[in-house]
């Protein structure tokens, strides 16, 4: 492993764009935050704001039982649906706030998880989306997660990385999340979710769930943290002196 060895305001004079995509839960937004801290660039989670999109959405009751969601009522009110990030007082940390209120906690919630989805899959909502992450990332410097992020978001990005981790795995470590939050959920449920989820993601029409061409690809079914962390701060370090040659 080579040393991080890189200082920060060559770091800052050179900010490149890093693109991670990948399935739902694998732990993609935990070693892109972790990579903006250390190299000091902003980080958005897109999930989070199709998440406030659908919470929107199920409280003005555009969702029902069945699983669907009016797509017609909810393209006409997406002017009104102000999205944004609030940085904590620790400086990493973002919250999500909708409309000007901090919905954080109740975006993680799994009845928001079980619309996100169908959402997601809406082309309207995704175009008006995908807009306010490029003008987020238009000076660089930003470290992006999701499912479009290399492919449609930021075809250009200097790093892009796909991760990838079994299903099992994925809704282990979901399900302990939601269990350490008081959720009462079972491993089926969240399971079933996830499967669920995977599905809609990789078959929608609008920019499905795919590996861009030249993303590095990384399944940590079998890493740590530190070990995913690690990685990627080689792979950062990597694309930062390719774009300097
Ligand atoms: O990463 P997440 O589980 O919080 O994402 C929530 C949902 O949003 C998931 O079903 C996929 C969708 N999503 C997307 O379609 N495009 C993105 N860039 C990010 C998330």
């Amino acid at each position: 492993m080579r040393n991080y060895s890189l200082n920060q305001r060559y770091i800052m004079s050179n900010k490149i764009t890093i693109a991670i995509d990948g399935y739902s839960s694998s732990g993609k937004s935990t070693m892109a935050r972790a990579l903006a801290a250390r190299i000091g660039y902003r980080y958005i989670d897109s999930g989070a704001m199709y998440r406030a999109v659908t919470l929107w959405a199920i409280r003005r009751g555009l969702t029902s039982a069945d699983g669907s969601v009016d797509a017609g009522a909810l393209v006409e009110h997406l002017p009104e649906i102000k999205i944004d990030f609030s940085l904590q007082p620790d400086g990493t940390a973002q919250h999500t706030m909708l409309c000007g209120e901090d919905v954080e906690s109740e975006i993680r919630k799994i009845n928001v998880s079980n619309y996100v989805s169908q959402v997601a899959a809406i082309p309207q909502v995704r175009h008006a989306l995908v807009g306010m992450q490029q003008a987020m990332g238009k000076n660089k410097g930003i470290v992006m997660d999701g499912r479009d992020i290399g492919t449609t978001v930021f075809p250009d990005a200097e790093l892009k990385i796909f991760v990838d981790a079994s299903a099992q795995t994925r809704a282990q470590r979901r399900f302990s999340e939601l269990v350490e939050k008081g959720s009462n959920v079972t491993f089926e449920e969240v399971l079933a979710n996830v499967i669920h989820r995977d599905h809609i993601d990789q078959t929608r029409e609008e920019s499905p769930l795919r590996c861009a061409d030249d993303a590095l690809r990384l399944d940590n079914s079998h890493m740590t943290i530190e070990q995913q962390n690690a990685w990627l701060a080689e792979a950062f370090q990597s694309a930062l002196e390719k774009t300097a040659k």
